[in-house]
């Protein structure tokens, strides 16, 4: 793929009024979200569960990509379809998650580093060939009392900046995750230390992409909102406006223009807090990037729910659920969503 075609894909990946979504969930993690609904975490529950997202009718309207993991691109639908086949009939550009996870980073107690840069290069060609044209690597960022290490902000971007750069080699549009958590049980930040984690990560992550001179214009950031961690005291927790205040702020220090677009991820916010954020930061615009949404929880958690109540006579109920998140996510990306 050529230079103006992945920013033609970055740019269809942040068309106004369109996000992504995320269906990337490890088999590990799955299993936490199927069981927790009372569901059997099998192969095919997992696969009807993505098929029902992915074919949701109308939902093309309103979102433009969707995050696969390995298992779920190499799947078929009820129909005989490939998944990527009937993603792109409805409008969706496929995407995968490209990470083997993380890991305890060596000599950083609490700290963690993502793996799967060895034998990335061959992976990435055959998911090319799969009808992949966007790959995610998701770095996790903790804040505790002595952390972020720089050591630990340094390797992660690091290999982000690798993993970004292979993916432009070979014709897929980079989506850079570092993940700031904020549900962790030791996540007591406030807002301004969530801020200044978030400049220091951005400014290194922009660094090191700079350094591997990866093309900002073929590239999405996804990233974390500038929010006072889940147990932090009461004293400082704020409210929706300062969240989306702070976040601007950051970007406007820390991310440069020239890149396609900012996607948020959902973790540990609310569907409801997940859609008002986007909604304030887009209302504050117009801001130098598009800035969308990349949910996963925020998205289909609901959908979810509803399925597994009675998996024949809910699925269609469960695809209008996911459609009615996707058009509230939409409004909000355009700042035009009303409670
Ligand atoms: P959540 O919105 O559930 O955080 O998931 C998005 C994602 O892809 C995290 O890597």
């Amino acid at each position: 793929m050529s230079i103006e075609n992945l920013e033609q894909v970055a740019q269809a990946m942040v068309a106004p009024g369109k996000g992504i979504i995320a269906v990337d969930e490890s088999t590990a993690t799955i299993k936490k979200r199927m069981e927790a609904v009372g569901l059997e975490n099998s192969e095919e529950n997992r696969r009807k569960y993505r098929q029902l997202l992915l074919t949701a009718p109308g939902l093309g309207e309103y979102i433009s990509g969707a995050i696969l993991f390995d298992e779920t691109i190499r799947q078929k639908t009820d129909d005989g379809r490939s998944m990527v086949e009937a993603m792109k009939a409805a409008g969706i550009i496929p995407g995968i998650k490209v990470d083997k996870g993380t890991h305890p980073l060596a000599g950083s107690p609490g700290e963690l580093i993502t793996e799967g840069l060895d034998g990335l290069r061959e992976r990435l060609q055959e998911y090319a060939k799969l009808g992949a044209q966007f790959a995610k690597w998701r770095a996790v960022i903790n804040i505790g009392e002595d952390t972020p290490s720089s050591a630990a902000i340094e390797a992660n971007t690091h290999a982000l900046a690798r993993y970004a750069a292979l993916c432009q080699e070979v014709g897929l549009v980079p989506m850079v995750e570092p993940e700031i958590v904020m549900d962790g049980k030791d996540n007591v930040q406030d807002l301004n230390t969530s801020y200044l984690v978030h400049e220091e990560v951005l400014h290194s992550l922009f660094n090191n992409l700079n350094l591997f001179g990866v093309m900002l214009e073929g590239l999405i950031l996804k990233v974390s909102m500038v929010i006072p961690g889940k147990y932090a005291p009461k004293e400082d927790q704020v409210d929706a406006e300062e969240v989306a205040d702070a976040t601007v702020r950051v970007f406007k220090h820390a991310v440069p223009a020239a890149i396609a677009g900012i996607v948020f991820l959902s973790g540990g916010q609310t569907d409801l807090q997940a859609t008002q954020h986007l909604n304030l930061i887009n209302a504050q615009g117009p801001h130098p990037w598009p800035i969308s949404f990349s949910y996963g929880r925020a998205l289909v958690s609901a959908a979810l729910e509803t399925w597994a109540k009675d998996q024949k006579a809910n699925y269609d109920a469960a695809q209008k659920t996911v459609v009615e998140r996707a058009k509230e996510n939409s409004l909000a990306a355009q700042g035009n969503w009303k409670k």
